[in-house]
């Protein structure tokens, strides 16, 4: 019995040396934590339960048999963000890279396996070499039982992936399914082919941060949600997202009680909308004034800033923001914004997250680069998930909603639940220019009849009442009211029951 306590701490103190005093200075000497060091900043203090210390792979070509690691590059098990349940891997870089074994998979698979079944999140700390090139096949194999757990996971609980080192190859597809991805600046990337490689094909000569950097893919391609400066950052992010979010789609979002009072009114919104209407104002500064104690966590600030995303609180529930900014892009909904809002909206839908939609948008954006990338099917996905979602629905028009982009941003035609307008709202088919000039095109040459019928198209379209005579819009609001008013529908719909005919799955635009 002694003996084996005796071994049991000795593996256990191997399994915590990872790859050695050695690599792990090389590691900090990067500027990167260990695996452990990881899993402490983003768990609560003394909350860890690990599983699987003594793991080892079972690979035996290439001398392997000789060079085991109780553990094999990832730690596993579970713990809490304030108190909440959540499941974590975590890779460590200095067992082989963090390259990915058929053992190590299985750990990973393992913790999934358990969140789906306990329902709680899933956070995975990414830092590795890709499948464990000794193993072959069998490597590969453990990496798609990680992508099959991440799909069978996806709507079920949330899964979050902090990219903390290299990520290449096939790996990059476990975090490209999961809900969210976090970077950290200048020590991790994501790329499906190297450097070296693009280089061969493409003759493109591009470094490792240019080509799947937290900068690349937070600005410009959007695969990452955001990029931060350094470890300790990410994970301390990580935890305040993870308050906002439901721990599977079995429950409802947290309640945190706040002292900001529903019916605050904000009397500075009365002047938020400039006279000109050409004229951008910051959308964030409606956000942040209607939101509990102004905390709105917003996701991709970087990508896409005409469309404004992010989780924040209404009377301590946490609620999902949608909104059109009019200081990018006069707030048009193009190709990456569409994308960037679907996505969030399925979100919120999957997990019971009700959305609140401030719109003020001229349109989709025009020109071929939009419609020869399909601007038709990815402002569909936006359309698609609105349509499809069944969550409480509030929407506000603060001004312009012109055209489709009116019918697609949460409109009461979309089963918007309730739908306001500020005074300074305009809801018709296009601009009061634009209309004029193709309903009058006769009229062209006369400056003074196209004034005059701009100013008569203006009179009749840019206000809120055409639709509030239909009903579209519930109500038209003080701006100073908005807190109050979006307060008071969503607790109006806090029990709201809404499904969706039955089917295997609807076909989103894709
Ligand atoms: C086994 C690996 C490894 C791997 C790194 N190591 N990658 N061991 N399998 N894939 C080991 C190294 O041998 C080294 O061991 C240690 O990890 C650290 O690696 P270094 O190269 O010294 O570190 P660094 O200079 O920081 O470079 C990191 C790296 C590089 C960029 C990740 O190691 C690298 O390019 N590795 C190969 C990446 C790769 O091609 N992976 C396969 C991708 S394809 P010692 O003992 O010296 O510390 C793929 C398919 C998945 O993943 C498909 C799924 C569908």
């Amino acid at each position: 019995m002694h003996e084996i306590i005796e071994q049991l701490e000795s593996k256990r103190q191997r399994a915590r040396q990872g790859g050695g005093e050695r690599r792990i200075q090389a590691q900090h000497a990067k500027g990167k934590l260990t695996a452990r060091e990881r899993i402490d900043l983003v768990l609560d203090p003394g909350s860890f339960e690990e599983w699987d210390m003594f793991v080892e792979h079972r690979c035996t070509d290439f001398g392997m048999e000789k060079d085991t690691i109780p553990g094999d590059g990832v730690v596993t098990g579970y713990g809490t963000i304030n108190g909440r349940l959540v499941f974590v891997f975590s890779q460590d870089f200095t067992v082989f890279g963090g390259a990915l074994s058929e053992a190590h998979a299985e750990k990973i698979c393992k913790i999934m396996d358990h969140a789906v079944r306990a329902g709680a999140p899933v956070i995975g700390l990414n830092d590795s070499g890709g499948a464990r090139i000794q193993e072959g096949v069998a490597s590969l194999a453990g990496y798609a039982e990680v992508f099959q757990r991440n799909v069978n996971a996806s709507g079920v609980v949330p899964q979050i992936s902090v990219i903390m080192g290299p990520c290449a190859g096939g790996a990059v597809y476990s975090p490209a399914m999961t809900d969210f991805i976090l970077m950290v600046k200048d020590s991790s990337y994501m790329f499906v082919t190297g450097p070296e490689v693009v280089r061969t094909v493409t003759h493109e000569s591009v470094t490792a941060e240019e080509l799947g950097g937290a900068v690349t893919h937070t600005t410009r391609s959007g695969v990452a949600d955001l990029a931060f400066e350094n470890d300790v950052e990410a994970l301390l992010q990580v935890r305040r997202l993870i308050d906002f979010l439901p721990a599977s789609n079995r429950q409802k979002p947290p309640v945190r009680p706040t002292a900001d009072s529903p019916d605050r009114q904000e009397m500075s919104l009365d002047t938020l909308i400039p006279d000109n209407p050409n004229k951008p104002y910051d959308m964030k500064e409606l956000i942040l004034k209607v939101v509990d104690e102004a905390d709105f966590f917003e996701v991709q600030p970087d990508y896409a800033k005409n469309i404004v995303i992010g989780f924040a609180r209404m009377e301590g529930s946490t609620v999902g923001i949608v909104a059109n900014q009019p200081m990018v892009l006069a707030g048009c909904l193009d190709i990456d914004s569409s994308r960037k809002a679907a996505r969030f909206v399925r979100f919120c839908d999957c997990f019971h997250i009700p959305i609140v939609t401030f719109v003020d948008v001229p349109g989709f954006m025009p020109g071929t680069s939009q419609e020869y990338g399909g601007i038709i099917k990815h402002g569909a996905k936006l359309l698609y998930a609105y349509a499809e979602c069944t969550v409480p629905k509030v929407t506000l028009i603060t001004r312009k909603a012109y055209g489709g982009a009116y019918d697609v941003m949460s409109s009461k035609h979309l089963r918007g639940d309730v739908n306001f307008a500020w005074p300074t709202a305009e809801i018709a088919v296009m601009g009061p220019k634009g209309a004029v000039e193709i309903i009058f095109r006769q009229d062209i040459g006369n400056a003074q009849k196209i004034a005059d019928r701009t100013e008569e198209y203006r009179q009749k379209f840019a206000n809120p009442f055409i639709a509030g005579h239909r009903g579209f819009i519930d109500d038209v609001i003080m701006p100073h009211a908005t807190r109050q008013r979006i307060c008071r529908s969503l607790a109006m719909l806090r029990d709201k029951k809404l499904e969706n005919p039955w089917k295997k799955h609807g076909n989103i635009p894709l």
